[in-house]
């Protein structure tokens, strides 16, 4: 069954709008209508910073291409000696962007290539910089048929394999929010792990059960996502023409903006909300209905393993009753690991991540920030004390240890 347009901004925004109940009033106008995103991510938000930057390609096993951008030192004596390769792996709803969205002194995408990092931006598939697909397209249902299972196994496996050809070093990996949990979960397999140097993971995840965000948990209880895959919507895009509406109905009449990001996120202590325009010119970006639903599952049961599809449609999968666990005790003790966690933080839980460390064999270094939330790990005007340098003096530590 395929609704029309107007029926699907009709559904989705009652759904939505049901589940938010903060009623401030909002006026900004606000960016939400797509930039035409010709040109790439290098030339649009990269390059204007002054940094020297490329566009390059890799191709996953299941057809989708993927846009990588590799960024280097805006100065020109750190550039001729590049130092070890690092991937970053963004959230949901965001790509490679995400990493630039402050000034070279905030952002961690450009501090790090200051810092004469070999940088190298991921962005997963059906972000606005994939490339698509070799044969299907944006409008077929399979192309949405993924969730972030697909993202670590198929993915960040083949990126992380891209920059380790290219570089022809271990690659240092470092991960925001969902970026966490495929990078777990990549990292349990043998074959990907092994060309992996070191990893930090702000925000980390793997079990969510106990995360207290608001609005999520209304969303889950509302079975939002069950209800969309009935009725036929595989694409969760808020740029589109129905997304934009709703959006636009979500900040502008029934709720602050940056109340709404807070109901999602927790309370973000530094976050600087007079940002949050320019943010919407590239965030939200599109993932998949089944993307959203594998999240909430694991919301639901607290399991931290592949996509349910129902007993029986696991068998076929499968071959078993239940979707396989991801196993984070196959994670070599050898792998440093660096982790930042805030106490304020509604999705990535405390008590969740004591679960995660508990089944990881090794002891990961933690920085642990009480007043921070969730976006803070990304965008907080401080993070560049708070938390990167710390994260650099982590791989600083590292030494020759990893071969680069
Ligand atoms: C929003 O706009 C309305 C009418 O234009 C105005 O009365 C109200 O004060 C505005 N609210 C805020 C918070 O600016
Ligand atoms: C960025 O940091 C550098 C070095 O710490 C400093 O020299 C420069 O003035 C800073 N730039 C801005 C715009 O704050
Ligand atoms: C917050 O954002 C505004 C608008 O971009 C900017 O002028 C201001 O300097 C920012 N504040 C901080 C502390 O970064």
């Amino acid at each position: 069954m395929e609704l029309s347009a107007a029926l699907k901004v009709a559904l989705l925004s009652s759904l939505l709008l049901s589940a938010v109940k903060s009623a401030e009033d909002f006026n900004d106008t606000l960016n939400l209508r797509q930039k035409s995103h010709v040109a790439g991510l290098c030339a649009q938000l990269i390059e204007p910073a002054g940094f020297p930057c490329s566009e390059h390609n890799a191709q996953t096993k299941d057809g989708f291409v993927l846009g990588l951008q590799r960024v280097s030192s805006s100065s020109g004596i750190l550039r001729r000696q590049m130092g070890p390769p690092v991937l970053l792996i963004h959230g949901l709803f965001m790509a490679g962007d995400a990493w630039f969205l402050d000034t070279p002194n905030q952002s961690l995408g450009f501090i790090l290539a200051n810092r004469g990092f070999d940088v190298w931006v991921g962005n997963v598939r059906g972000t606005r910089w994939c490339h698509g697909h070799i044969s299907l397209s944006e409008k077929d249902k399979k192309f949405w048929d993924w969730s972030w299972q697909e993202y670590a196994l198929y993915d960040l496996q083949e990126m992380i394999r891209y920059v380790y050809t290219v570089t022809n070093s271990r690659v240092f990996v470092i991960g925001y929010s969902q970026g966490t949990i495929i990078s777990l979960a990549a990292f349990t397999e043998p074959d990907t792990v092994q060309m992996v140097g070191a990893a930090a993971l702000l925000c980390p995840i793997t079990y969510l059960n106990h995360m207290t965000a608001r609005l999520p948990l209304r969303l889950v209880k509302m079975h939002l996502t069950q209800v969309l895959l009935a009725v036929g919507i595989h694409e969760l895009n808020f740029k589109s023409d129905w997304g934009t509406r709703i959006m636009e109905m979500m900040c502008d009449r029934h709720v602050d903006c940056g109340d709404l990001l807070s109901s999602i996120t927790g309370k973000n202590c530094c976050f600087n909300s007079s940002r949050i325009d320019f943010y919407l010119e590239y965030e939200p970006h599109p993932s998949s209905t089944k993307n959203l639903n594998h999240l909430f599952q694991m919301i639901r049961k607290g399991t931290f393993a592949k996509y349910d599809y129902g007993f029986w449609k696991n068998l076929k999968h499968y071959g078993q009753l239940k979707p396989p666990k991801f196993d984070l005790s196959q994670i070599p003790s050898s792998l440093p690991l660096w982790m930042g966690y805030g106490g304020n933080d509604a999705l990535a839980d405390v008590t969740d991540l004591q679960h995660t460390l508990k089944e990881l064999q090794s002891k990961p270094d933690l920085l642990y920030l009480e007043n921070y939330g969730h976006l803070d790990f990304l965008l907080s005007t401080r993070a560049k004390e708070d938390v990167y340098d710390k994260m650099l003096a982590f791989f600083d530590s590292l030494g020759t240890h990893s071969s680069y």
